[in-house]
């Protein structure tokens, strides 16, 4: 009692936590509102954006479907949701998505597929409930609530199911597709595989209920039509039994029948063809089979096969296939055929008594096999084969080396129009050939070649020389209509002018570098161009081109955006037509000259620029600065002083100073410097200056117009760090001869302007009262302080 409870409990929450667990968000969206939500661990259907057209969920651990989790995903085209746990699906999940296509529940825990779930999907084509764990089928239809079922692909059946009931498919009028698997299937209702009119191809995997013959003969009854293509899968055929529920076939009247999956032997073959006698079958398939015998068919040569025209073998196993014995007692099969197949099937050899019995053979197809130059000689009858009728021959994927031996063997097919050599080694090819005038179709294609010769046929239409080493191509080809060269070694395009007719070339994954409007026109009919993936050089002219002008030459059908910049480096991965070039990357040696000029231009305004503004004169003051920085000026003591004034003046004003100002002061007791007077010959005369302005304790200057104009110059360059060092001690004492204009001194003068705003300056009055007082004020101001 208390277990259970526990066990209750238990169950009680994880049902709660299941219910309530959130639903994960999925961001895998593109833009064509595509999401891939596959392989995420996800335990619920997660929350995508609400335009989603195709959603994937595959590969989770979803377990359930509630009915909110689709509703909001009304536009929904697409649902994959195969490989989940899902075990309830609830009976409304689905009711919003009336535009789906297609539905994927295969490989879940399905115990039962309920006829509600699909009662609102009018657009269903696509149906897929494979693998479930459903044992009863079509007790309701599938479809029993819609209208008008749209369906027209249905996978079903599971190893466990055991019943299919008629009502499965009722109401569909016509499947493309119908696949069934019915491992342990007991029972089959007449009829339920049968829609109103004949389904276009079935498909059925007889494991696991092969041995119930009567089962076996009442599905193949229902699928066996002239119109259906059938396919009977996972099947064995070894016994007369196993060949005898065959007969249903033969009075359906199919038309196409192909085994897959099938383990065969010589007496299943014979047992079968004596079943299928006089058969209308005209297409039999033979694929992924196993075979174990010497191909002793000849108890059947009785029989009648006269529809039987295709046949086709893949993937045929044959255990001792070196034993597979003459087939020369085959001819009343293989005289009928027109098209055969035998494809990956270790063949090494068709001797040339056989081939000579395909004389209607017109398709032949031994790809992926083991020939080599000798066996392809015997099988082609030395060039002399009895298959005169052969227009198409597909020997690659084979072991062929010699190149030479090709025109030779196929030169009396008259009616060779394809021939298919791709991937065999080749390596060279012989500089003339004979090949049969029809030839219009040759795939060298991973023939290891590293050029080609004059020996290709003038006839071609289309030559396929992709994946070799090809890097350059000049042969006339007058008739050629599609050129393949992908995956080889070209740098440019081949030259048009050899191809007149050629309307189709595909280059892609070469090196080529670039193309232009003339390598273009010179293919006269070129119509779609594919020469993505290749070492574009994104020059200004070719990046112009291709934006421009491609569309108007060719249609570049694979797609403008596998056109990829390989160099200049700064725009490698870059698709071509994204790129935008400016107008100096493209026009470089007019913007060079034009930056040129530009310099030049900038030289000569700046030149002027510095002659208007003294720049000259300022770089001299900057240089005096420093240099006075670098060597401190070394005062000269109070005792060298042996003046009490040095007179700075202008040599226009030598007249005023002299006669006048000179004898007034000294009079009076003031010993004056004056360079003209006072200097010591043969000195520079700017040294003098500067011993005078030392040796003086005042600088006395007279300024004028001529003054300011000419001689303040060197005054400011010279002496900058002499006695009118600092504007603020009085050792400059200033004469105003004749009035300035304070406005009309430059602007550098810098100094200058800041000893006449910071001191009061005497002015010559042109008044001669005043002039007593002028010089009063003269003497007091060039009196020496410690007198
Ligand atoms: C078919 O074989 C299975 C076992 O593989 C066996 O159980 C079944 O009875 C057989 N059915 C018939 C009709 O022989
Ligand atoms: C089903 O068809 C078979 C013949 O294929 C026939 O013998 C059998 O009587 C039919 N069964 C029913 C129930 O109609
Ligand atoms: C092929 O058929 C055999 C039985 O005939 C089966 O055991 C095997 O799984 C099948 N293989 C595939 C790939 O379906
Ligand atoms: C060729 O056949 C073998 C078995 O016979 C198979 O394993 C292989 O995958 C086949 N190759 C191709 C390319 O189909
Ligand atoms: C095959 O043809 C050769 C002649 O090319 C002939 O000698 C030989 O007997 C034939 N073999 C059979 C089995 O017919
Ligand atoms: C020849 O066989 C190969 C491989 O089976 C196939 O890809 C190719 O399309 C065939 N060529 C022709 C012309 O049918
Ligand atoms: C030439 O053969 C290759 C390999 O078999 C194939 O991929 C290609 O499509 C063929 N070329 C043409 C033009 O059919
Ligand atoms: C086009 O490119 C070729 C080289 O492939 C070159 O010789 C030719 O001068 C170019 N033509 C023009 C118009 O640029």
């Amino acid at each position: 009692m208390k277990m259970s409870l526990f066990r209750f409990i238990c169950l009680i929450l994880t049902w709660t936590h299941i219910q309530t667990s959130e639903r994960p968000n999925c961001y895998e969206c593109d833009n064509y509102h595509i999401c891939s939500c596959s392989a995420k661990d996800f335990q619920r259907v997660p929350i995508v954006p609400p335009d989603v057209l195709s959603l994937d969920v595959s590969f989770n651990k979803i377990e359930f479907i509630t009915q909110e989790d689709l509703s909001v995903y009304t536009e929904l085209r697409t649902l994959k949701l195969q490989w989940n746990k899902l075990g309830t699906i609830h009976k409304e999940a689905f009711h919003s998505q009336s535009k789906l296509e297609e539905l994927d529940l295969s490989f879940n825990n399905l115990e039962d597929i309920s006829s509600l779930w699909f009662s609102k999907l009018q657009a269903l084509k696509h149906l897929n409930i494979l693998g479930n764990r459903y044992t009863t089928l079509g007790s309701v239809a599938l479809f029993e609530f819609v209208e008008n079922p749209t369906l027209k692909t249905l996978q079903f059946g599971n190893p466990l199911v055991e019943d299919v009931r008629r009502k499965m498919l009722r109401k569909i009028r016509r499947l493309d597709e119908l696949t069934f698997v019915g491992g342990n299937l007991k029972s089959y209702e007449n009829g339920s595989f049968q829609t109103v009119e004949p389904i276009r191809a079935v498909s059925i995997s007889l494991q696991g209920f092969q041995n119930d013959s009567t089962l076996v003969c009442r599905i193949f009854r229902d699928v066996s039509h002239p119109e259906t293509s059938l396919t009977i899968r996972d099947v064995t055929v070894m016994t007369k039994e196993d060949a005898q529920p065959f007969k249903e076939i033969r009075e359906g009247c199919t038309k196409r029948l192909t085994f897959q999956n099938a383990s065969i032997t010589d007496e299943g073959v014979t047992k079968l063809l004596e079943v299928l006698d006089g058969t209308p079958m005209s297409y039999l398939g033979l694929e992924d089979a196993y075979f174990v015998g010497h191909g002793w068919w000849q108890k059947a040569q009785w029989t009648h096969y006269e529809n039987l025209h295709m046949l086709f073998i893949r993937n045929l196993e044959i255990q001792g296939f070196f034993m597979f014995s003459s087939m020369m007692q085959l001819a009343f099969l293989l005289k009928h055929f027109t098209r055969v197949s035998v494809i990956n099937s270790t063949v090494f050899v068709m001797p040339c008594n056989t081939s000579a019995l395909l004389q209607k053979v017109e398709y032949l197809d031994m790809s992926q096999n083991l020939l080599s130059d000798i066996t392809l000689q015997e099988t082609l009858c030395n060039g002399d084969s009895k298959m005169r009728k052969l227009n198409t021959l597909n020997v690659s994927y084979n072991s062929l080396k010699s190149f030479h031996l090709m025109p030779r063997l196929v030169s009396r097919l008259h009616r060779l129009t394809s021939l298919d050599l791709s991937h065999n080694d080749f390596l060279h090819m012989p500089q003339s050939c004979t090949w049969p005038a029809s030839l219009s179709f040759l795939n060298l294609s991973a023939t290891k070649l590293h050029h080609v010769t004059p020996c290709l046929p003038q006839s071609l239409t289309v030559l396929d020389l992709s994946h070799n080493y090809l890097i350059a191509f000049h042969h006339h080809l007058p008739n050629l209509v599609e050129l393949c060269l992908t995956g080889n070694r070209f740098i440019s395009l081949p030259d048009g002018g050899q191809f007149p007719n050629l309307h189709v070339l595909l280059i892609q994954r070469n090196t080529v570098n670039m193309f232009n409007q003339s390598n273009l026109m010179a293919f006269q009919s070129l119509r779609f161009l594919e020469a993505g993936q290749n070492n574009f050089v994104c020059s200004c002219d070719f990046v112009n081109f291709f934006q421009g002008h491609t569309d108007h030459l060719v249609k570049l059908r694979d797609g403008r955006r596998n056109y990829v910049c390989d160099s200049p480096f700064t725009l490698r991965g870059w698709a071509v037509d994204n790129v935008q070039q400016g107008y100096i990357e493209c026009h470089m040696i007019l913007s060079v000259s034009i930056l040129c000029f530009m310099f030049i231009l900038f030289g000569i305004i700046t030149v002027i620029f510095c002659y208007k503004c003294h720049v000259c004169w300022y770089l001299k003051m900057v240089a005096a600065w420093l240099k006075a920085k670098s060597h401190p000026a070394v005062y000269s003591s109070e005792t060298d002083i042996r003046y009490d004034a040095f007179v700075s003046y202008s040599q226009h004003d030598a007249e005023w100073v002299e006669e006048i100002l000179v004898p007034k002061l000294e009079n009076s007791g003031i010993a004056l410097c004056l360079h003209k007077r006072d200097f010591q010959p043969g000195g520079w005369i700017m040294d003098n200056i500067i011993e005078s302005i030392e040796s003086s304790y005042r600088t006395l200057f007279v300024l004028s117009e001529n003054f300011v104009k000419s001689d303040w110059c060197s005054y400011e360059l010279n002496f900058s760090h002499f006695r009118i060092r600092d504007e603020h001690n009085d050792s400059a004492v200033l004469i105003l001869l004749e009035p300035i204009v304070k406005e009309s001194i430059p602007m550098r003068f810098c100094k200058l302007r800041r000893i006449m705003n910071s001191r009061t300056y005497l002015e010559w009055p042109q008044d001669e009262d005043n002039r007593e007082e002028f010089w009063h004020n003269l003497r007091a101001a060039l009196k020496r302080e410690d007198d």
